[in-house]
């Protein structure tokens, strides 16, 4: 067995050699080819994003100050005025651009809506009037608990519009869990539906609202848009439907210019611990960070892209890169109500093919249900427009990445693997993909503009191996803050590494100088003093043909401080014994690594947005009691777990 290295933070176990250039006509048309964007950023931080900023974005006033940095509260573009809502539609429509289509919208049940950029306009002008005509100005909050309409990004916008800042509540959350946002926030207006198509059925939103608002006294009016078509109790007075509040409005809300620094979102995230932090986003910045990752993440070609991410407007994927991102370059998307597997489990390339859709952005957990659901799926459908695809939220398997690259990419996509959270607004760690050589699992580095360093335990900076991932300059799309809390924002955020950001999440650096994400440092294990992070044996298990999907937590050992358990699911047809799989592990990363004990489970426990809740199945192993799994996407994973848990325990 090695010695523990004590320097090291987390041990960097696995290794990857195989490496993809972007193919060289993908390069030649890429808007970005080259380095000079991080040449650029490196000669002046602030300068690089302040054209940025100027060239993407349409200013009313030019700003003084490009960046006022008193750690850690940072502002940018001060004394500029602009209006988010105006850069994202009303732009396009005076370049003439009015007709070109902005949503290609297609609900669960196979009803379809094309909305251009004037008709898009034309409602969040409406809207914005709605909302002014219930009491909503400057600086007010409104919450929206909407399913996946093109309406939610219409109130949005309207919100944008005003300046009032949005509350976007996930349309999957319970009651309670509204209530506390809307209450954190004192919002005045909630907008909602009657209900959404989900897996064939509508989940009435109505209800839980009503559930909701039995508990928060600071709504003042509720707008409902009809979508499911499911019976509503609407209160006189209260409550409001979308459609004759539209049809009595004022078709013109002229963009009135805001402060770069108007507040522009709430956006609630459930830490580890403790209660959900409002996370603040402000207007200028975030839109200047968001426009520019999209632009060259995404390599966006607009009018002929077709762009396709399959978040929810819930998550901040859907908040950046569904409405802001893609709106903000004029570019053309599809956006889909319901879930992958309705009417059948090839929804996703089905719509693809239909669309012709380009540009495909999802989510590890998503293609490793793809991997299980087996090759056949997607092998239905025609898939070559797509040419370039990317992943986000949580680390991707090498091997779900070779299962994207070549079932879903054909082979020929560049893969852009994106890093980044609620709180820092944009893609900060990604592949320029007309640039960046790919390795499978790798978020490869830094964008142009971003600083990001590993450090071990002390601070001090990591050159190779494992350690904790900082960011060492202010950014446009940064936080500003936790709403209401902001001893919270500095001591979550600002107080572990001094003058650094710490993002909560281990990584490595290659020989190459490749990052690689090894999730939250929560779920790095201490194994006879190693620090193994649950990721690698995570992506060693998947790389066994028979596993699509491993979940690897340390649980407490008397011997060996703690004590590697797998979760594994296998792919549709597959077949391993607990045996065969450690033994893989061992070879793919060594004996260290090999998991202990390895339950076979049809399904893991996920968060609603798609990450494996590993602290759940820590106290799963540990036979602790479980506390609350409202934020579960389905409890009844872990009574199954627990029921083999039991059964496999040693009677005492
Ligand atoms: C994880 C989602 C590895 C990470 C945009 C981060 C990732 C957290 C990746 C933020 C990636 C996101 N590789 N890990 N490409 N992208 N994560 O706030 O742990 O929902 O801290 O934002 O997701 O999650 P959030």
């Amino acid at each position: 067995m090695p010695t523990p290295d004590p320097t090291q933070a987390i041990e960097a176990l696995s290794s990857e050699s195989r490496l993809f250039p972007p193919p060289p006509a993908f390069a030649a048309a890429a808007n970005a080819h080259d380095r000079s964007l991080w040449d650029e950023a490196a000669r002046g931080h602030e300068e690089f994003w302040a054209r940025q900023s100027r060239e993407l974005l349409h200013w009313f006033q030019p700003w003084d100050t490009t960046c006022e940095w008193n750690l850690p509260d940072s502002k940018w573009f001060v004394g500029g005025t602009l209006n988010v809502s105006y850069n994202c539609l009303d732009r396009h429509v005076l370049a003439g651009l009015g007709d070109r289509v902005a949503i290609h919208w297609e609900g669960e049940p196979g009803d379809v809506r094309t909305v251009t950029y004037r008709e898009l306009l034309d409602d969040v002008q409406r809207f914005a009037n709605v909302l002014k005509s219930l009491g909503v100005g400057r600086g007010d909050r409104v919450n929206i608990y909407m399913p996946m309409v093109p309406e939610a990004a219409v109130a949005m916008l309207a919100c944008a519009r005003i300046g009032a800042a949005h509350s976007v509540v996930f349309g999957g959350f319970s009651a309670q869990a509204l209530a506390d946002r809307i209450n954190d926030a004192s919002a005045k207006v909630l907008v909602t539906a009657d209900g959404g198509w989900r897996r064939g059925e509508v989940f009435p939103l109505k209800a839980q609202a009503d559930a909701a608002l039995a508990s928060t006294p600071s709504i003042e009016h509720v707008v409902v848009l009809r979508r499911g078509g499911n019976p509503v109790d609407m209160v006189a007075g209260r409550d409001h439907w979308w459609h004759d509040l539209m049809a009595a409005a004022d078709a013109e809300c002229p963009a009135e210019p805001m402060d770069a620094e108007q507040l522009l979102f709430l956006l609630y995230t459930s830490g580890t611990t403790g209660k959900p932090k409002g996370i603040m986003h402000t207007s200028g910045g975030y839109l200047a960070q968001v426009a520019y990752t999209f632009k060259y993440v995404f390599d966006h070609k607009p009018g002929t892209d077709v762009y396709w991410c399959t978040a929810d407007v819930g998550w901040i994927t859907g908040h950046s890169y569904i409405v802001y991102g893609p709106l903000a370059n004029g570019a053309t998307q599809v956006m889909y109500e319901g879930v992958p597997n309705f009417p059948a489990n090839d929804r996703f390339w089905s719509i693809i093919e239909k669309y012709k859709v380009t540009v495909f952005y999802t989510a590890p957990t998503a293609i490793r249900t793809f991997m299980k659901w087996g090759t056949a799926e997607p092998a239905k459908h025609d898939l070559s427009s797509l040419r370039l695809i990317g992943s986000v939220g949580e680390p991707i398997n090498p091997e779900a990445w070779m299962w994207y690259h070549e079932h879903i990419g054909g082979g020929r996509c560049p893969i852009v693997d994106t890093w980044w959270q609620t709180e820092t607004g944009g893609i900060m760690i990604s592949p320029l993909p007309g640039v960046t050589a790919t390795k499978p699992g790798s978020a490869t580095h830094p964008l142009p503009g971003v600083g990001a360093e590993l450090v071990d335990e002390q601070g001090s900076p990591v050159s190779r191996g494992g350690g904790y991932l900082t960011l060492t300059k202010p950014w446009p799309g940064m936080l500003r803050g936790v709403w209401g809390d902001p001893a919270r924002f500095r001591e979550t955020y600002w107080s572990r590494f001094p003058g650094r950001y710490f993002a909560g999440d281990g990584a490595k650096l290659d020989d190459d100088g490749y990052l690689w994400l090894l999730g939250r440092v929560d779920d790095v294990m201490n194994v006879s003093g190693h620090r193994i992070s649950t990721t690698e044996v995570e992506s060693a298990l998947v790389s066994h043909p028979s596993v699509a999907e491993a979940a690897v937590v340390g649980a407490n050992d008397p011997t060996t401080g703690q004590a590697i358990i797998a979760y594994v699911t296998l792919r549709g047809g597959a077949s391993a014994d607990e045996k065969s799989l450690r033994d893989h592990v061992a070879t793919e990363i060594g004996a260290i690594a090999k998991p202990k004990t390895i339950y076979f489970t049809p399904d893991l426990p996920k968060t609603r947005s798609g990450k494996i809740m590993r602290r759940l199945l820590r106290d799963v192993a540990e036979g602790r009691n479980l506390g609350d799994t409202t934020t579960l996407a389905d409890a009844s994973v872990v009574d199954e777990l627990k029921r083999r848990a039991e059964a496999a325990a040693p009677e005492d």
